[in-house]
């Protein structure tokens, strides 16, 4: 089960109203979306997005007692049209768990980690097409390498590019065990560094084109949020979190000037980070951070 990150801190920052209506575009195993639920009276309603029928199944079981909760399963990037679908109105807060949750990387067949033996595969969407086998077999090495850099700023990301074509050209590289072989061989035995994490993030990112849906979901959510309503959002590494403190400031930047003042269009908060104590409890928070948007009119 998926321990939810940030949690208390989450809820606070969201300033949950009991009749206010909230989006969550992460449902996971619905940690966050219970504790939302929580605080909801009868007319409060919470809307839980997520693209992977597993996570829907868990987190149904989970929430099965709550009338006012509405599950999507889909993409976030499609916020504004499940906001016109639904036709929801007024929305108070919309909240973002960036990322996998534990089950994804946990069970092998899903294929997201480097430590079990299994089919290339990281869909969060189990329907997508594209996979990890199809971008390790399929793409150039200059692709390859552009990703490695780019998403998992992997030092030797041309050499291990190359090693992966003239690895393949031989036979397909299906599985896990037979990529983290090819990265062996291009990392020396004395490196300290895990040379797989970076690989396994920088493939994870493309075959869920992550980065891309992030920045527009945010800059919709920012659309429609209400005035007063807030946007939290949790990452877990520096490239997410860096797409993010771009959207908000880009918006923080809009302004109406009135004759005592100029009045800023959003107000942030100052970033939280997990405490020591959430940290010893649950090691996968250590790199998290939120960060808290509101809408000022
Ligand atoms: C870190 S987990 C969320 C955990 C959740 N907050 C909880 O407390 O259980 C992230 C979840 O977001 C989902 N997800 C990631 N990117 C998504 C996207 N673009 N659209 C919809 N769901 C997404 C993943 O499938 C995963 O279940």
């Amino acid at each position: 089960m998926h321990k939810s990150v940030l949690s208390d801190e989450t809820i606070k920052s969201l300033n949950i109203k009991e009749n206010g209506v909230y989006i969550d575009c992460t449902l996971g195993h619905g940690g966050h979306s219970l504790e939302i639920l929580k605080k909801l009276n009868n007319t409060g309603h919470l809307y839980s997005i997520d693209q992977d029928a597993e996570a829907i199944k868990v987190a149904k079981e989970k929430l099965k007692n709550f009338k006012n909760i509405t599950i999507i399963k889909g993409n976030f990037v499609d916020l504004d049209k499940y906001i016109s679908q639904y036709e929801i109105k007024n929305i108070d807060g919309i909240l973002f768990d960036i990322g996998v949750n534990s089950s994804q990387f946990d069970t092998a067949e899903r294929g997201f980690s480097y430590r079990f033996d299994s089919r290339l595969d990281m869909r969060m969407n189990q329907e997508n097409e594209l996979d990890a086998y199809k971008v390790i077999n399929e793409y150039s090495s200059d692709m390859l390498t552009e990703i490695f850099r780019k998403y998992g700023e992997v030092k030797n990301s041309k050499q291990l590019s190359n090693e992966i074509v003239k690895s393949r050209s031989e036979k397909p590289i299906k599985n896990t065990f037979e990529l983290n072989k090819v990265i062996d061989s291009v990392n020396p035995a004395w490196s300290k560094k895990n040379p797989y994490k970076q690989v396994y993030q920088a493939l994870r990112i493309e075959v869920n084109n992550e980065l891309d849906v992030i920045e527009k979901a945010i800059q919709k959510a920012l659309d429609n949020i209400s005035v007063d309503g807030r946007v939290a959002v949790i990452t877990f590494h520096s490239l997410e979190d860096k797409i993010v403190k771009g959207v908000f400031s880009r918006n923080k930047q809009e302004f109406i000037e009135t004759p005592m003042e100029l009045k800023y269009k959003f107000r942030t908060f100052k970033s939280v980070y997990p405490t020591k104590k959430e940290v010893e409890e649950n090691l996968r928070s250590r790199s998290s951070k939120l960060r808290i948007i509101r809408k000022n009119y």
